[in-house]
């Protein structure tokens, strides 16, 4: 039996990210009603291990617009914010109660990455619900010490990403997923449908990117995948993380 639609499932389907955004400012209030929603997202333990910095300064977004890329839509975006996963309210926490709080388990760092992607993720479907787009920002983990520099990010909380939102100035077409098949199994790990699910999305995805408004390309998913896992993603992470008192247990 087909499942009927709802506003929320319409919502989530018509995803796309957005780069460019008209001039229209989005206000304190619409902002404040978009975290306040992105807030009420589960969070491990309740911790809320998270701290958002909104980034109005011209000379900081021209920087972070710099490192990340560039990437244009950063410095142009009516709104720029950059999600941190955040130990020390947890820290303030436990000297309130004269406890002392545990240093650099893996657990940690996975528990406020998690938190953090949740209330992002609410974020963006909040500010799409308000007729808002926008973009995550992974780019800013290009230079990640310096984006903590100039935000003046202490130890024990590090940016996971920024993200770009406002008012759309451009329509892209939604960009087709994975077939469920391909992501849902029961029971175990079986591997049978790799190739065929695989196969078939690649010719979905040659055409979307064949067909699309702009930035046309012969490509495939398995095409452009090969190209980028066979690289050396951003290697100075770990020491990164390291040295911000994550992930050293
Ligand atoms: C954690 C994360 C980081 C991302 N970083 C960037 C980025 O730095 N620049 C950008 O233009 N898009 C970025 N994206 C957007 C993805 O490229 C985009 O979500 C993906 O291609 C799927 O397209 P769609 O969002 O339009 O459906 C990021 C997305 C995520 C989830």
């Amino acid at each position: 039996m087909a499942i009927r639609m709802n506003p929320t499932i319409e919502l989530l389907k018509s995803h796309r990210s957005i780069r460019k955004f008209k001039d229209t400012p989005v206000g304190d209030q619409t902002l404040k009603t978009i975290l306040e929603a992105a807030q009420c997202a589960a969070t491990s333990n309740h911790v809320q291990a998270y701290t958002v910095i909104r980034v109005n300064d011209e000379k900081i977004r021209r920087e972070i617009a710099r490192l990340s890329g560039p990437q244009t839509w950063v410095e142009q975006a009516p709104l720029f914010l950059v999600f941190c996963a955040d130990l020390n309210r947890l820290e303030k926490a436990c000297s309130r109660h004269t406890k002392k709080m545990a240093q650099g388990f893996a657990e940690q760092f996975v528990v406020a990455t998690v938190d953090t992607a949740l209330l992002a993720q609410n974020t963006m479907i909040a500010a799409e619900s308000l007729g808002l787009g926008g973009v995550y920002i992974g780019g800013i983990r290009n230079d990640p010490q310096k984006v903590c520099d100039l935000l003046q990010i202490p130890e024990k909380a590090y940016p996971v990403f920024g993200m770009c939102l406002g008012y759309p100035d451009h329509d892209p077409p939604v960009k087709p997923r994975l077939p469920v098949e391909a992501i849902l199994k029961t029971d175990r790990y079986d591997r049978e449908n790799e190739n065929s699910c695989l196969q078939a999305y690649d010719r979905v995805t040659n055409t979307y990117y064949q067909t699309r408004d702009s930035n046309l390309k012969d490509q495939t998913w398995t095409g452009q995948m090969a190209e980028f896992m066979s690289k050396k993603i951003r290697p100075h992470m770990k020491s990164f993380l390291k040295n911000r008192g994550f992930f050293i247990r």
